[in-house]
Formats: structure tokens, sequence, C-alpha cells
């Protein structure tokens, strides 16, 4: 056990974890109410909180807008001329922008998407790189009630296509490309692909589309069929220079549309339970799901975590190294730092680039005082040793965070002493695209033990269960599930509602259908975990078909379908291998088309298959021939045994084995 400082306790929210948790659990509802009220409404709410099996709706009545929180209500305070964003690019550039600059460059392209005839509850995908536009843009949807999708810049042209079908976006804002290492991406092409083949789909041409399978509705029905000219813009962000093809009357320059605009846009009002964004996420099977959060909710559960938890101040320069393509961006690097008042510090580059040190210059130069980053990165720069972050002044730094996947204590304790200098506390937030907020993790003046996430968050009730949905013996590894609805709990898996009840409240791994019958609350996270005699998380990892490499989310059967759609490819099976810096490796058994030959150039082929299709970060890094896989009499891939067999484990229950 690690226990704070007192100077830590004394500048800490909360001091005395263990007696307001036991306070709010009483009454959870009246805790949220209390931290809603700090934040601005248009309308007061008529109910806290209305559950109705399976979908939990907050704040139900009340009127809000998640912007009016972010940029609206600092303007007449002092906060309109602190920074909100310092931006740093990979050489060095930095842009800031003030609450009030900020608020101009929003209010410019919202009337700018206004001007296009976007209008509430419209789709835009945003397609952008880590560069101030990406916040710009998802922030000026939300004012006028356009519900954003951002994908992830390293995306490629499929993954982006099936996010924009099933999304049914009209437009999507993108760059010309961007700097990334010593290359320039060039992005803009990938959207024109992309727009290219949605267009070949519904122009009905037959042969193989390899993305189909990826956009075929619930009721079977190909939506990519359904809407034949979807997108009607594209707006492009010059970024890098780069030269690119401007498709006259659909494409439109940022710079050319904002020009014109004026800087004063009045904020829509939402209903608390109004999407606000959809971002699309990857599960068990089939296609990534479209995980929807709200404007209301899910701002009062962002807010108040990364206040608490990081112990935000006036003073703070918060320094979160995610993008925004991910959940961690959208609630810890645009909503609630903006809702806090904070000052966001954003780095464009990778943290080793131009070299391992740059991070530690930048925590140096700009006087970082809460850090937050993954377990991947801290792994990799720990493997080159002390002396690279020993050469910087890191004495600014209060308290540092982690996310994505398990940390070992071995990374922690790195972290803890080398970059936190044994004084600032580690948090370790466990939570999901789906909680839209940090759910277990230590607060700052907690006692610590290293790899462990701590405790669950004021309000959130959690427990280890087994598969009958009993509670797990103290030290058993068991399903992490949750027992009450929280704030920004998703709302819905867009266009899904019957995978949402499957995923969350009905998975097929507890098989007690009893919890089911009783429309119990049950939230089913897909992970593993222990609970120690202190009470005390210990996330073991994903239970499903999920694997996450370098805390990127990836689903087995997306990556599988990637590779079935090599021509030589018959069938495929993907697993997830346990690696020492990015958690866990992608592994691939093929069985190849008959009269096919295995080589290993081949294997390579099918790594750049997978790489095109999903993107770099899905790159395979095993792939091993095979003349069969293990299935169940009914024909599904039995990954499980696969993975016993890969690792060396025992089989486990085998009974449903067909071979
Ligand atoms: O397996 C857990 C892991 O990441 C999953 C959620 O992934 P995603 O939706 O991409 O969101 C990641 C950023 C919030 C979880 O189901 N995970 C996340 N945080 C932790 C973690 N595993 C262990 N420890 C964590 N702190």
């Amino acid at each position: 056990m690690i226990n704070p400082s007192q100077e830590i306790i004394d500048s800490a929210y909360v001091k005395d974890y263990e007696k307001l948790y036991t306070e709010v659990k009483e009454n959870p509802e009246a805790f949220w109410e209390n931290i809603a009220k700090e934040l601005s409404w248009f309308k007061p709410w008529n109910k806290v909180l209305d559950w109705n099996y399976p979908y939990a709706r907050w704040f139900v009545g009340g009127q809000c807008n998640i912007v009016n929180n972010a940029l609206d209500r600092w303007q007449k305070t002092d906060v309109a001329e602190k920074k909100a964003y310092i931006w740093v690019a990979q050489d060095g550039t930095e842009r800031t922008f003030t609450y009030k600059q900020l608020n101009d460059a929003v209010s410019r392209f919202a009337n700018g998407l206004k001007s296009l005839g976007l209008k509430k509850g419209d789709r835009v995908s945003i397609y952008l790189p880590r560069i101030p536009e990406q916040f710009i843009a998802m922030l000026a949807c939300a004012k006028i009630g356009v519900i954003h999708s951002v994908v992830f810049s390293g995306f490629s042209v499929d993954a982006l296509k099936n996010r924009i079908v099933d999304a049914e976006a009209k437009v999507v804002i993108c760059a010309d490309g961007y700097p990334y290492k010593d290359k320039v991406v060039e992005c803009k092409k990938n959207v024109d692909e992309a727009i290219e083949n949605i267009k070949m789909a519904t122009g009905g041409t037959p042969g193989r589309d390899p993305g189909s399978a990826q956009v075929t509705s619930t009721d079977g029905k190909d939506k990519a069929g359904q809407n034949l000219s979807q997108i009607e813009h594209v707006i492009v962000i010059k970024r890098a220079g780069n030269n690119i093809q401007m498709q006259p009357g659909r494409d439109i320059w940022y710079h050319e549309l904002v020009a014109k605009q004026d800087p004063i846009c009045s904020t829509v009002i939402m209903e608390a339970t109004d999407p606000l964004f959809i971002l699309y996420t990857s599960g068990s099977t089939g296609k990534p799901k479209g995980v929807i959060h709200s404007h209301g909710g899910y701002m009062v559960g962002t807010y108040s975590t990364l206040r608490w938890i990081f112990n935000l101040q006036p003073d703070d320069i918060y320094f979160c190294t995610a993008d925004s393509g991910w959940i961690t961006g959208h609630s810890y690097i645009v909503y609630s730092p903006l809702m806090n008042g904070a000052t966001t510090f954003v780095y464009e580059g990778t943290p080793d680039y131009p070299d391992p040190g740059i991070w530690w210059r930048l925590v140096e130069k700009y006087k970082i005082t809460k850090f937050y980053t993954a377990p991947t990165a801290i792994r990799a720069l720990m493997r080159l040793g002390d002396e690279i972050p020993n050469k910087y002044d890191l004495s600014s730094l209060k308290i540092l965070g982690t996310v994505g996947e398990p940390i070992n204590p071995e990374a922690w304790l790195w972290y803890h002493r080398v970059i936190g200098k044994e004084k600032c506390p580690v948090m370790d937030t466990w939570w999901q695209t789906e909680t839209g907020m940090m759910m277990i993790s230590p607060l700052p003046a907690s006692p610590l033990k290293a790899g462990s996430a701590s405790k669950p968050f004021f309000g959130i009730e959690t427990e280890i269960v087994d598969e009958k949905g009993n509670p797990a013996p103290v030290d058993t590894q068991g399903y992490l599930i949750i027992k009450k609805p929280w704030p920004s709990m998703l709302m819905d898996v867009y266009n899904n509602p019957k995978r949402y009840l499957e995923t969350y409240f009905q998975n097929e791994a507890i098989t007690n259908t009893q919890i089911f019958e009783n429309k119990q609350f049950f939230y089913f996270t897909g992970d593993s975990a222990k609970k120690d005699a202190d009470g005390y998380y210990w996330i073991v990892g994903r239970n499903d078909d999920v694997i996450k490499v370098s805390g990127h989310r990836l689903g087995s059967a997306e990556l599988e379908s990637a590779f079935v759609a090599h021509p030589s490819v018959a069938e495929a099976a993907v697993i997830g291998k346990p690696d020492e810096v990015k958690g866990e490796k992608i592994k691939a058994f093929i069985i190849l088309k008959k009269d096919v030959q295995p080589s290993d150039q081949l294997k390579e082929e099918l790594k750049q298959q997978v790489r095109k299709m999903i993107g770099p970060i899905a790159t395979p890094d095993e792939i091993e021939f095979v003349d069969k896989l293990p299935k169940t009499r009914s024909g599904k891939i039995m990954r499980r045994v696969l993975k016993a067999q890969e690792l060396g484990q025992p089989l486990g229950d085998t009974s449903t084995l067909e071979n």
C-alpha cells in the first residue's frame, strides 16, 4: 500500500473516500443531482433518473447543451481570457486558444455548418488528426445539436466507410493530410475512396464488397443501399498543404467556409436525453457498435470525474496524450476539461517522435501538472531506461493517470518512481467507451496498490460475479458488472437496440436467465476482474472476443472479416496473445482455399490486407496456416480453445466442441 503525502491529502477535493462512498450509496440520485446543479441548464429536470429496462434516462425534462457549459458560460468571466488549449505540432509550432478564441472559432464553424443546411439531429463524421480543429469541429456540431461521429484518423478506407454508412452521415470533416513522423498521411484520399465505395455499393455493382458484411443492419438490409448519395459535403482543413483533389460542389475548404461566418452563434437548446455523439467501438461479434451518449447525463458524469480524480485546480496545465478519435479524448480532452475551465495541453505527435524524450521535454517546458496516458506508452518508454526522463525537470507534475488496459505493477512502479518521483499518485482509471466516464479509480488521497484500479467512484456500484450472477469470493476472478445506472451511461447502440440489450443486459456469459426475467439492472462490462480483501479491484482483461492492442479496442470478428476478404482465405480465427509492450498482440489462424499454397509472402500480403482494411493499429503480429479450426456443433469458432491451446493452458469445457 502506498500512502499519499500530506500535501496531496490537503489539496484533494475528497479526503475521506470511504465515508462519502457509503453516504452516496444510500442515495446516488441525490448525489448526481447536486453535481448537476453545479452546471448550467436552460430548464431544470423533472426527474433525476428514469429507469425503464434496459434504458436509463437521466435528468428527464431538463434542457441543456454541453457546449453551454464548455464554452458559453465562461464568456462573461475571467476564464474567457484563460487558455483552453495549448497545442504543439510535431515540429514544435505552437497554437493556443483562449476560451474566448475557442468560442469564436466554434461559433464560426457552427454557423458554417448551418449554412450548409445541417440541423439538429443530423450526423456528421469527423475524420481528423489530433489538431485543434478536431475539437472545434466536435464542439461546433454539439452547439447546434448535430450528432458527431468521430472516426480515428488512423482508420483506413473501409473502417471509415462503414462508420459513415452506419451513422448515415451527411457531411464528412477531414484534413488534406497530416504529418506523421517523417511522412505525410494523405487522409483526404481515404475520404474520397470511402465515398466512392459507398456509391459503388449503392449503385448495385455486383461482386464482392468486403465491407458490406459490416454494414448490414439488424433487419438484414444492407444499409449502404438505403441512402444513395448520403454525403452532401466534405469540409477540408488545410494541415499538411499536400496536393489534393477538391470535388466541385461537394468539397469545401474549412478556412473559406469560416471566413464568411459570424463569430456569434446561439447554442441550441437540447433535451438532456438528446444524443450528443456516436462513437464506434468493437464488440465480440460483427461490425463495431455505434455507442450513443447524451448531452445531459454525459455532461454531469464527465465533468465531476476528472475534477475529483485529477483534483483539477485553476492553475493546472493538464496533458492528456489520447486522441479524440477515442472516448478518452471525447470525455477528457474535449468536454470535461472545458466544463472545468481547465487548460489542456495537446501534442500532435507520437511519444517517440522526434525522439522518445519528447513528452518529458514538453512536461518541463510547459510545466505540466497533470498527466494522463496509457500503459502501453509507459511500458514502451520504460524499456528505454531511466536516463531519458531523468534528463528533464519533471517537478511540476502533481498527479499521473493511466487508462485503456491493465497496467502491470512493474510499469506502475516505474511510472510512480521515475516520472512521478514517488510524490505523484497514479490514478489507474478503469472505464469504457460505453461508460463515458471513469468508473473505478483511486482518488488522489487514496492509499494505492500498484496495478489495481482501486475502488468505484461515488454512486457507482460494481461487483464481481460468477456465471450465475452470484458474487464471487474474495480474490476470485469473475465477471465485472455494474449494478446501478450512472449518468454518462451509453443511451443505446445506434440503430441497433437488440445489440444493446444482448451485449450489456442479457449477455450469454451469464447463464442465470432469472436476472434477465426480473429485469434487474445488471450491466455487463465484458471484463474479468478480481476484488481483494480490502475491496480493491484488479482488472484482468476482456472476457469476450475483444482484443486490446496498445489500448486500442479491436474485435476478433472485424479482423477475421478483413482476412476472409482476401481471395486466398477460406476461414480465419483471431485471438489476442499477451505482449510485453502492447498488452496484447494479434494472432490469426488461417485456413487457405483449396489449391492455395502457404508461403511467407502470402503471410505478408495478409498482414497488409488487414492493415489496409482496418488500419495500421490492426496489423497482425502472427499468422499460422492451419487445416482445421475448433468449432461448436452449431459452427461457431471457439476462439477460447485456440487461445488456451496457444498459451498452453487447460482447454476448459469442451463439451460443445464438434471436432
Ligand atoms: O478492458 C477494459 C480496458 O479497456 C476496455 C474499454 O475499452 P474502450 O472502450 O476502448 O475504452 C478505453 C478508454 C476508457 C475495458 O473494457 N480498460 C480500460 N481502462 C482500464 C482497462 N483495463 C484495465 N485497467 C484500466 N484502467
